[in-house]
């Protein structure tokens, strides 16, 4: 018998998906409290080692009523841009929790940094060398490519020869002529090799590799090893965990025997985004379609790729739950494979291509699990449609509407009428 993801953690609390979707409109996404905390306190905890800071990346998702219970968890956070700077301050964040990895800015963005006492990451030689020329005598970070790519899609490698992130190892010299040149103090290296690794070790090569790189630096501050780590999509199918007890082990002993060699006790980071966020969502939505054309049975639901885009972009696997009257639609031996698509005008709009599951019928809800993270961050108002509200289940199983959903005069907000 399979255990259901929403039933096994009592997901929904005191509602069904059905009276959620009454209540908020279809589609919604739903966030679970008690999960959300678990998961950040298990990231918090990684490694036994005293000075070690957790830091979300909160391009996964950055509504600001969960930054607000990630700060309350004791985590700081990453930013990728102003706009993730200004929303994480009104957060609650304070300037010295945040960390600004950049990524070809201009100078308005770097100086926007600056003025608020954001600890910047530089990533290639011509932008170290703007940023001296705005922050002369400043404290400033670098990242690194480490030479060492991982990740479950060419798309979300971002180490190696083939990315366009990180200052190359070789180059270290220029770094150095730079940083005298602007009389800047290099206080952090950081990486991020890439993406949902569900196997440690090649987040510790990457670790050992950044560490031995850092041997170079000895006024280093804090050395930061990036994010990815990895949460299993596909559940149904029987993919484990991450082994976070290893990799933590493996990670703290790495770090201590490293800073007996350096002389000096630094700060560890990390920049964890999806493993914090995306088991605490489901996306809900709406069946209303379902028809034959040649050999494939099509669902059309509601949930087009404006709303998720990561089966499209990534080609991401999520599971996928069935509701009827409040309750699950159990799966069984002789289901049919069928396609899941959305309502974009695009051919490409599919949510999950050939998917056993349960008999559907119209009116049927459907939901897509582990959605928490890059599901409402990379929605858009694609053929002008509107991005769904998002709920948080709280901690004694009642909702709270966190974002409202768009109204279609918010598709004319920013024109000049
Ligand atoms: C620099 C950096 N840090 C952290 C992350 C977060 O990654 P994840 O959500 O897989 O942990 C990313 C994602 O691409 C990233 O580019």
């Amino acid at each position: 018998m399979i255990k259901y993801y929403t039933e096994l953690h009592n997901f929904f609390g005191n509602n069904s998906p059905d009276e959620l979707i009454h209540t908020y409109g279809s589609p919604l996404y739903v966030y679970n409290e008690n999960i959300l905390r678990q998961k950040c306190k298990e990231m918090k905890n990684l490694v036994s080692y005293p000075y070690f800071i957790s830091s979300y990346s909160s391009k996964a998702n950055s509504n600001i009523e969960l930054l607000k219970i990630i700060r309350d968890e004791g985590l700081y956070a990453d930013a990728m841009s102003p706009g993730e700077i200004y929303v994480l301050l009104k957060a609650g964040f304070k300037p010295q929790e945040i960390f600004y990895i950049s990524n070809n800015v201009s100078k308005e963005e770097m100086s926007y940094a600056i003025e608020n006492n954001i600890t910047i990451s530089i990533d290639s030689l011509s932008q170290l060398k703007t940023y001296g020329e705005l922050n002369e005598g400043g404290e400033v970070a670098i990242r690194i490519n480490p030479g060492i790519g991982a990740g479950h899609h060419k798309k979300v490698i971002t180490a190696g020869e083939n990315t366009k992130f990180g200052i190359n190892m070789e180059d270290m010299g220029a770094v150095k002529t730079i940083l005298k040149r602007y009389n800047l103090r290099l206080i952090g290296i950081n990486h991020h090799i890439g993406s949902l690794f569900l196997d440690p070790t090649p987040y510790i090569e990457g670790a050992k590799s950044l560490l031995k790189f850092a041997e170079n630096f000895p006024d280093l501050e804090f050395v930061d090893f990036g994010g990815g780590f990895g949460i299993p999509y596909n559940k149904q199918g029987g993919e484990k965990p991450l082994d976070i007890d290893e990799l933590g082990d493996r990670l703290s002993s790495l770090i201590y025997s490293w800073v007996k060699d350096y002389g000096k006790e630094i700060t560890f980071k990390t920049q964890p985004g999806r493993y914090i966020v995306a088991e605490c969502g489901v996306l809900l939505g709406s069946v209303h379609s379902i028809k034959q054309n040649h050999i494939t049975s099509y669902i059309g639901t509601d949930i087009g790729f404006n709303v998720l885009m990561r089966p499209v972009l990534y080609d991401a696997h999520h599971d996928i739950e069935i509701y009827r009257d409040g309750k699950i639609v159990p799966s069984n031996r002789d289901d049919k494979p069928v396609t899941i698509v959305g309502n974009i005008c695009e051919s490409g709009d599919i949510l999950a291509y050939m998917r056993k599951l349960p008999t559907i019928n119209i009116g049927d809800i459907i939901g897509v699990m582990d959605a928490g993270a890059y599901g409402y961050s990379m929605s858009s108002n694609y053929n002008n449609r509107l991005r769904p509200a998002e709920i948080l289940i709280d901690k004694s199983g009642e909702p709270t509407l966190i974002r409202r959903r768009d109204t279609l005069d918010d598709l004319l907000r920013n024109f000049i009428l």
